[in-house]
């Protein structure tokens, strides 16, 4: 039986049928479903700000190599792990708690050919169904603003991680200002939203081992990108293929909260390379 926890975050970002929706979403859009490619999905698979090219951009912070085995904590629709696997090379465990989302992942790596390098797995980041010192790289996108035991994550993350290995953050972070706008991305409301400040989450994984070697601070950067998008959704149609997929009614307000709790220092983006020592 799930806890209130597991419960709350696979009614955030979960819901019934969600494989079927999203072969029924790109085939309203004219994809032919038994031959899917990446480029047919990127209109929704990474869901944090930047998509594609902020986990590129990640990736090459990161210096990743091929043949590594890399752990995606909150895989989401797998996206991001599609795109290290194919453009980096990188052997790619996903986990994340909610079901439909693991679900639909695995549905959408085997439909583009990836699934030899990309295995799902649902499960809890703050209780990892990994041996100790498994992994090259453990990367997060957009998934450390619903976990509140920190420490435990980053402890979690020491112990699956091998000695020398890297840590890849990509994440909202608090502001200066607190209270969100909300409803936003990860959560509806102030349960789920777990933002801790960039200098604590530098000083919980200093005192964990990890080094930092690399620290972007995309805060402007991003308010800019949704100052773009906003004025690119009020001058066209919404287009057939996109987050609304699993994202209904209130993707436009979600978007104008973001951009309004970007301007007004309420939340920060982040991203981060760390290396461990043990
Ligand atoms: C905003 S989505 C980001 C998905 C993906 N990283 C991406 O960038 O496309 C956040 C994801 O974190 C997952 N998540 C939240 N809390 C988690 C936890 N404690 N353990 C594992 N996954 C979690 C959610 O289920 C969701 O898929």
């Amino acid at each position: 039986m799930a806890d209130n926890y597991h419960q709350s975050v696979n009614q955030h970002y979960g819901q019934p049928d969600l494989k079927a929706k999203v072969l029924a979403a790109l085939q309203n859009a004219g994809k032919n479903i038994d031959a899917l490619t990446r480029d047919d999905l990127k209109a929704f698979d990474e869901f944090h700000f930047g998509g594609i090219v902020e986990t590129r951009n990640l990736a090459e912070l990161a210096d990743l190599k091929s043949e590594i085995q890399l752990l995606d904590v909150g895989s989401g629709l797998g996206g991001p792990a599609r795109t290290l696997a194919a453009e980096f090379g990188c052997h790619v465990t996903g986990l994340d708690l909610t079901e439909e989302f693991c679900q639909a992942a695995e549905m959408l790596t085997e439909r583009v050919g990836l699934a030899d390098r990309i295995t799902f797995q649902q499960g809890n980041a703050l209780d990892m169904p990994f041996e100790d010192n498994h992994f090259d790289v453990v990367w997060t996108q957009f998934t450390g603003m619903n976990i509140e035991d920190k420490p435990l994550l980053y402890s979690q993350i020491r112990r699956v991680l091998k000695n020398g290995g890297i840590l890849a953050i990509h994440e909202v972070m608090a502001g200066s200002v607190h209270d969100l706008h909300y409803p936003v991305f990860w959560t509806n409301n102030p349960a789920l939203n777990y933002l801790r400040s960039p200098q604590d989450i530098r000083q919980l994984l200093t005192e964990r081992g990890f080094e930092a070697v690399a620290w972007k601070d995309l805060t402007k950067h991003s308010a800019e990108m949704f100052h773009g998008l906003i004025e690119r959704a009020n001058q066209t149609e919404p287009p057939p293929l996109g987050l609304n997929i699993f994202i209904s009614d209130s993707l436009p307000q979600k978007t104008a909260n973001v951009l309004r709790n970007l301007e007004e220092n309420r939340i920060s983006v982040i991203q981060a390379v760390f290396k461990l020592s043990k």
